[in-house]
Order: structure tokens, then C-alpha cells, then sequence
């Protein structure tokens, strides 16, 4: 375990990033604000584009506080989206209902055009959202910003929309490896002042989402992910030392132990394909660990759901643990489910 000399919290999720174990583990879920929620469905139905309401304070702070109003969540995460990168950095971002994120394509030209910083002049709506946020939450509540690596963000920028694979980010990177260079450098400064201003607005602590780590070879891992993370990690320490940075690199797999070594982590998320053995003896004498509940687990519910939370907490809730899923909730998912996942966590049946 990192020694570190930090203030206590009353906020179990923080005394677990500072590397204590907590029973019941403190308790929030990935994507715990969307659609599967009617109360956000309502709000969502408020605004024609879903940008919108990540730009709107009150409507972002409402729907930031509606999972731990309905279910007590120990953490709220603030409501907004990896691809508000891109739009600070005067891309085009937009979403079409039922298909997901839409881009301009960029290319040579305009990872040029790319402004090196004052992104945060376009994510005052962001910040402005998590004090509201931290002004509304009860004082256990830990209040977690975000911001998604670079590769992951890249992945968007090259595509222009979600991939099943990225190649065309994967192919980008090979064929132009200085030029990608570039804009991971650029989406690394971004990516700093965005979540600098998340913790000096408020927040506890942020993740940094790789969702798309996984896809990436041996050198590219070490390139793409690790790197820029690392890097993210050293540059918001000196801008706010007591900073807690979560890693998500999703489909890391055997690579999880260096990612935690080499990007100094303070936890790491895991998907549901992490064994939960290889966490507990590999993962958490090094950093507290965040996941891994299989979302189709959740969806589906019943004895297969709470044989799932028993394996996760009986590998886990001995050291430095956060009950999460290992990717969002999707939104197919009954409440009840969700209920039922709550209660069991924190010890009730
Ligand atoms: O977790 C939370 O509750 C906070 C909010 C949050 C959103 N997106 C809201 C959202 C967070 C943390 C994200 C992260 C995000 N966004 C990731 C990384 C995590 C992951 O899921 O892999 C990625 C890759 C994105 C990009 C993105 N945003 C896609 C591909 C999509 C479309 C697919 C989809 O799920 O609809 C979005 C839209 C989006 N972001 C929605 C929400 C609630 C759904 C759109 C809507 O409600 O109209």
C-alpha cells in the first residue's frame, strides 16, 4: 500500500483512495445517471440535444443528484460526458438519437488548428455544475469529476463516431505516429485543465475512463494509454497535490499491474473479464480497486445477481474496495434490480 499523509474524510469513498478498507465498501455505479431512470428520461426530454443538458447547470446538477436521492449512492459523479473534450476544443460534437456521437473527422489539419490551452472558458458549464452539486450533497457524499484518456477521446475524434474496433484511430496511429502524438498531447492539456477545474470546483476525486484501452497492442498500450494517463496524473498532482485520480482502462487485462505502477494511480477500475482473484492478490497490495459487477449480471437479476455481488465482495471488501459495475449500467435495467443490488451491498439481505 502507497503511504500517504492526507487529511481523513468522513466520505468512505475518499478513505478508500486514501487505502483503507470500509465495510460496507462505499457503493456508486458507472453511468448512474441515464436513461434507465425515468426521473432522467423526464429531464432528458426537457432539452432537443443531449449536449444541451450537460451545458445547463440546474438541469446537470438535477440529474447529477437524482441516483443518490432514489438509491443513496455513498458517490454522485458529475453529469457530462467524455466527448465535452473535444467540443472545448471547438470540434463539432453532436448526438443523434438512437446512434450515438457524431464528429467531423479530423485530420492534419486540424489537429493543427487544435488550441494548445484556455479550453476552460468552454467548460465553465461543467464546473459551475459540480459546485452546485457539492453544495447539494449531504457531506458523506463524495462528488467524483471525469474526463475520458486521450486515446479513448482520440478514438472519437479520428472515427467521428463509435467504432466496433477503432481501426481508424488504430490505423491513424500507425501510418502517422507524430501527427497522433500530437493530438494526445493536445488532448492531454485538455484533459488536465478539465479535471484541475472539476477538483477546484469540488470534486473528491476523478476518472479518468480508458474505455477503449483494451483494444490497443503491447507498444501501443505503453504509448496511447499509459503514457498520457501518466502524465495526466503527474500534471493535476502539481496543479492539486492531494488530488485522487481513479484509472478505468477497460480490457487492460494482464496489463493492469503496470498500468497501476506506471501511472500512479490512486485506484483502478476493472471490468467484468478481471479475475477476481488476480485483484485481490495482484491489484490491490498496490491500489484500491473499483468494479466489477458484469452490467448484463444487474440487468438480468435474481440468484445469478447476488451470487455475483457475493463473489465480488467476498474476493474484495477486505482491502481498499469500491463496489461498482466493470462498465455503465445499461439502460435496459430494472430499478428493482438496482434496489436489490444496494440492499445486498450494504448488508441488508
Ligand atoms: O456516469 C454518469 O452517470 C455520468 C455521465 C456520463 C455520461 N457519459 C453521460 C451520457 C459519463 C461518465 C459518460 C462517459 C462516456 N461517454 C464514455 C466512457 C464510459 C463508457 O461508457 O465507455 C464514453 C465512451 C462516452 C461517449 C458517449 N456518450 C457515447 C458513445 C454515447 C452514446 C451511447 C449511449 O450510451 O447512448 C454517449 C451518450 C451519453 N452520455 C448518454 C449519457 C447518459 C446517453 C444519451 C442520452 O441520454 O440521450
Amino acid at each position: 500500500m502507497n503511504v500517504k499523509h492526507r487529511p481523513n474524510s468522513n466520505r468512505s469513498l475518499v478513505a478508500v483512495l486514501d487505502g483503507k478498507a470500509m465495510s460496507p465498501p462505499p457503493l456508486w455505479l458507472m453511468r448512474q445517471a441515464g436513461r434507465y431512470l425515468p426521473e432522467y428520461r423526464a429531464v432528458r426530454a426537457e432539452v432537443p440535444a443531449f449536449l444541451d443538458l450537460c451545458l445547463d447547470p440546474d438541469r446537470a446538477t438535477e440529474v447529477t443528484l437524482q441516483p443518490i436521492r432514489r438509491f443513496g449512492f455513498d458517490a454522485a459523479i458529475v453529469f457530462s460526458d467524455i466527448l465535452m473534450i473535444p467540443y472545448a476544443l471547438q470540434r463539432s460534437v453532436r448526438f443523434v438519437e438512437g446512434e450515438g456521437p457524431r464528429l467531423d473527422p479530423i485530420d492534419e489539419q486540424g489537429i493543427a488548428m487544435l488550441p494548445a490551452d484556455g479550453v476552460g472558458a468552454r467548460l465553465t458549464p461543467l464546473f459551475e455544475t459540480v459546485s452546485r452539486v457539492r453544495a447539494s450533497l449531504d457531506g458523506e457524499k463524495a462528488l467524483i469529476g471525469f474526463c475520458g484518456a486521450p486515446w479513448t477521446v482520440a478514438t472519437y475524434m479520428v472515427a467521428g463516431k463509435g467504432t466496433s474496433d477503432q481501426a481508424p484511430a488504430r490505423i491513424f496511429a500507425a501510418r502517422q505516429q507524430a501527427l497522433f502524438q500530437r493530438l494526445i498531447d493536445r488532448l492531454v492539456d485538455a484533459s488536465v485543465e478539465s479535471l484541475v477545474g472539476q477538483l477546484k470546483a469540488g470534486a473528491d476525486a476523478v476518472q479518468v475512463f480508458d474505455s477503449w484501452a483494451g483494444i490497443l497492442n503491447e507498444p501501443d498500450f505503453d504509448r496511447w494509454s499509459i503514457a498520457p494517463t501518466a502524465a495526466i496524473v503527474r500534471r493535476v498532482r502539481d496543479a492539486v497535490p492531494e488530488a485522487r485520480i481513479i484509472g478505468f482502462p477497460k480490457g487492460a487485462g494482464l496489463r493492469l499491474e503496470r498500468y497501476v505502477r506506471e501511472t500512479g494511480v490512486d485506484a483502478v477500475g476493472i471490468d467484468w473479464t478481471v479475475p477476481l482473484d488476480l485483484a485481490r492478490t495482484r491489484l490491490q497490495p498496490l491500489t484500491a480497486v473499483q468494479g466489477n459487477l458484469d452490467p448484463i449480471v444487474l440487468l438480468a437479476g435474481g440468484g445469478a445477481l447476488d451470487r455475483a455481488i457475493d463473489a465480488v465482495l467476498n474476493a474484495l471488501a477486505d482491502g481498499p474496495f469500491i463496489f461498482n459495475l466493470g462498465h455503465g449500467i445499461l439502460p435496459e435495467t430494472p430499478i428493482a434490480h438496482v434496489e436489490r443490488l444496494v440492499a445486498r451491498v450494504r448488508g441488508g439481505s
